[in-house]
């Protein structure tokens, strides 16, 4: 049963005309944080009435994208006749479905706080998860390969497999830093239970202490070079999942592309960020995301 008949799922006309207004509208989106300087979320959220507790955001705002890809491969091969979808559509469905169970369901329960996100930012996001999903869950289900054949021309076994491998090197490289930035902050729950348990003789006091926006400059594994190391390793990720669906996989090209110019000038703007509060002699030699680039 179609959601909304004809776009969700999609036609495959209508899928085309989804993921070309993806591969536009949202880099042109994208680019336009270089020129205000406004951004209603982490580091640089502000109060505001409009504000979404963090925790409830990330996962309104993350699960779209792989319920829209569950749905799509759930709904598209029986419209289409198709009996059974290559392994490789499902491992691929599979990959997408791993990295926003992480993203969408554990991540916002495992940090020890998280800043408020402003509706439109978290509108922004949610928009980005749906169209996403429409572009690549489409093309998984039924608008791409759905044939062994097809599959020999897409992408080799070789191919597909050197595609998983940086995959999973990129997601557990983007978690160990997510880690590193949750520890700093582990870290300094404790020191201030400590400090109030000497003050008050009880130990580990919880009711006094709070995490909320306590920064350190990370330093473990890439970030002793690169500040936003956790979005090059996301990146890292991505490009695996494009190598794995084959150079010709339009929606995982689009993806990455669209993720690069959603992030990049985040990291920037987060190095200066980083300059003024910690000093630019702290900071003037670390790279924001990209090592020799930016
Ligand atoms: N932002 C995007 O557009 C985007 C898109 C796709 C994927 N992702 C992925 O989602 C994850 C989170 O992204 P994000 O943009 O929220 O990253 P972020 O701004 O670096 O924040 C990540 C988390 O760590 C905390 N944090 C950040 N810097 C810290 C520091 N120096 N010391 C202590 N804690 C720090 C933040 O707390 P606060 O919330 O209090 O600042 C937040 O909870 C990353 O793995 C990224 O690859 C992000």
């Amino acid at each position: 049963m179609a959601i909304v008949q004809g776009w969700y799922p999609p036609t495959r006309e209508n899928w085309e005309t989804t993921a070309l207004t993806f591969q536009i509208l949202y880099p042109v989106i994208s680019v336009m944080q270089l020129f205000i300087s406004w951004y209603g979320m982490g580091k640089t959220s502000v109060r505001s009435r409009l504000n979404i507790p963090g925790r409830v955001a990330w996962i309104f705002m993350e699960m779209p994208g792989f319920m829209t890809v569950l749905y799509m491969m759930k709904t598209l091969p029986q419209i289409h006749g198709i009996d059974d979808l290559p392994w490789q559509n499902r491992v691929l469905a599979g990959l997408f479905v791993i990295h926003y169970v992480y993203r969408a369901l554990i991540f916002p329960f495992i940090q020890p706080s998280m800043s408020p996100i402003h509706i439109l930012v978290a509108l922004m996001a949610t928009g980005f998860q749906v169209l996403n999903g429409i572009s690549i869950g489409a093309w998984l289900a039924a608008y791409g390969p759905v044939t062994d054949d097809a599959w020999s021309r897409q992408s080799s076994v070789a191919q597909f497999c050197a595609g998983i491998a940086i995959f999973y090197t990129g997601l557990a490289a983007n978690f160990f830093h997510d880690e590193e930035l949750r520890e700093i902050r582990r870290t300094e729950k404790r020191r201030q239970e400590r400090l109030v348990g000497e003050q008050h003789g009880v130990a580990g006091d919880r009711k006094h202490v709070s995490v909320e926006k306590h920064y350190q400059i990370p330093q473990t594994g890439l970030f002793k070079h690169v500040l936003y190391a956790h979005y090059l390793c996301e990146w890292f990720e991505w490009l695996g999942f494009w190598v794995a669906a084959g150079w010709g996989c339009g929606p995982a090209r689009t993806f990455l592309v669209n993720e690069v110019f959603a992030m990049l000038p985040r990291a920037v703007k987060g190095k200066q960020w980083y300059m003024e509060k910690f000093g630019e002699d702290k900071i003037r030699k670390k790279w924001a995301v990209l090592p020799g680039i930016v």
